[in-house]
């Protein structure tokens, strides 16, 4: 008994370990390859996926799309509103473009192709503050139902993280 319940400390502690070197998640815009486009529709738009994204500081943007046709311009909110290509705060046309979140608070994109901002390739990114980031923590499983990884498939990688470190005391606690 007390062996296998060191030896799911000690596992939990590892996995625990692992998920926080995995943390900085990288994100791909939209959600698939071809996202950065012209919406077909309202629903179909980046802002709305956005909206439906959890972003924390750290995490990385990841824009994949044809150099040669299509850019991401980094932009301020007032050129975010016009539509306004010129002067940019940042200009990516690699086509594999890659943003670090590092700090909170809104990120405003545009296309930097022709006519493709005014048709609503556009997306408002909002990092969460750090005080923010554990207030989605879901309770810990109770040990005796624990058989595995706690991977609940809506969990990000941090409330799992932190319902792991809570399970490890409390398993702790009971020696
Ligand atoms: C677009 O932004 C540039 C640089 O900030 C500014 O000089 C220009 O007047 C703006 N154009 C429009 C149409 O607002």
């Amino acid at each position: 008994m007390a062996v296998s319940l060191r030896t799911l400390t000690s596992s939990l502690v590892f996995l625990s370990l692992l998920l926080s070197f995995t943390e900085a998640r990288e994100i791909l815009v939209g959600g698939k390859a071809d996202a950065w486009k012209i919406p077909s529709s309202e629903s179909d738009s980046l802002n709305k996926w956005a909206g439906s994204s959890r972003f924390l500081i750290g995490d990385y943007l990841v824009w994949k799309y044809d150099g040669g046709q299509d850019s991401v311009l980094q932009v301020t909110k007032e050129a975010y509103q016009s539509c306004n290509t010129t002067d940019p705060v940042a200009e990516y046309k690699d086509g594999n473009t890659k943003v670090k979140l590092e700090r909170p608070g809104p990120f405003y994109f545009i296309s930097g192709a022709k006519g493709h901002c005014e048709q609503g390739q556009k997306l408002i990114v909002v990092v969460l503050t750090p005080g923010h980031r554990y207030t989605a923590i879901s309770p810990a499983p109770a040990p005796a139902e624990f058989e595995g990884p706690a991977i609940a498939p809506t969990s990000s990688a941090t409330s799992i993280k932190a319902g792991l470190v809570t399970l490890g005391l409390f398993v702790l606690a009971l020696f």
